[in-house]
């Protein structure tokens, strides 16, 4: 059966090539929006969600990552957008309920047509003096642990072809 939803959900696929062009404002705060409805244990809606489209704050956190993972590189590919989720550490679920977060953030875009990338490491970068002064300056109280970076931009070049599935990935006791 033909359905959009699931031909959006097989056709996304991680994005390591971004144009610099900005993505309108609108667009950010609908990708935003679905996260927000993720499903979280409990109902406790421990993640939240720091939208970086200010490009110096984007490029030192851009620095950090390459620093944690020993490369000079740019580790979001050139993506003009950041959206960090993190979580509060208080809930059993927290790293449960923010990676939700990351797949509806990462499917949301995909379905507006803008590309992106879950790039890690927010756990080490939010442990780093620089990290917690982030949340510090946004007035963020509490212990939260930073799950993953969903970097955004518009696809530069070719899209990529979905990885072959490996071969035992299900299993049925009928
Ligand atoms: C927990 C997690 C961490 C990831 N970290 C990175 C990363 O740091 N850098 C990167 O380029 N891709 C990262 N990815 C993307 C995966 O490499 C990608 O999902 C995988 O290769 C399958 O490709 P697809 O997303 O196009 O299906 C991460 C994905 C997940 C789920």
């Amino acid at each position: 059966m033909n359905n959009e939803l699931i031909d959006l959900i097989k056709t996304r696929r991680s994005i390591r090539s971004f144009k610099s062009d900005k993505i309108p404002q609108e667009a950010i705060a609908q990708i935003i929006d679905v996260g927000i409805y993720a499903a979280t244990a409990m109902n406790r809606q421990s993640p939240i969600i720091i939208s970086v489209t200010n490009k110096e704050v984007r490029d030192r956190l851009s620095k950090l990552n390459a620093e944690i993972m020993g490369v000079k590189s740019d580790p979001f590919y050139g993506a003009p957008v950041v959206l960090i989720v993190l979580a509060d550490k208080k809930c059993p679920n927290h790293v449960y309920d923010g990676s939700l977060v990351m797949g509806n953030l990462m499917l949301a875009a995909h379905a507006l047509g803008i590309g992106s990338c879950w790039i890690h490491r927010a756990k080490e970068e939010f442990e780093l003096p620089e990290g917690k002064e982030i949340l510090e300056s946004l007035g963020i109280k509490g212990e939260y642990e930073g799950i993953g970076h969903c970097v955004l931009g518009y696809v530069d070049g070719g899209y990529p072809e979905a990885p072959a599935r490996k071969g035992n990935w299900v299993y049925h006791i009928d």
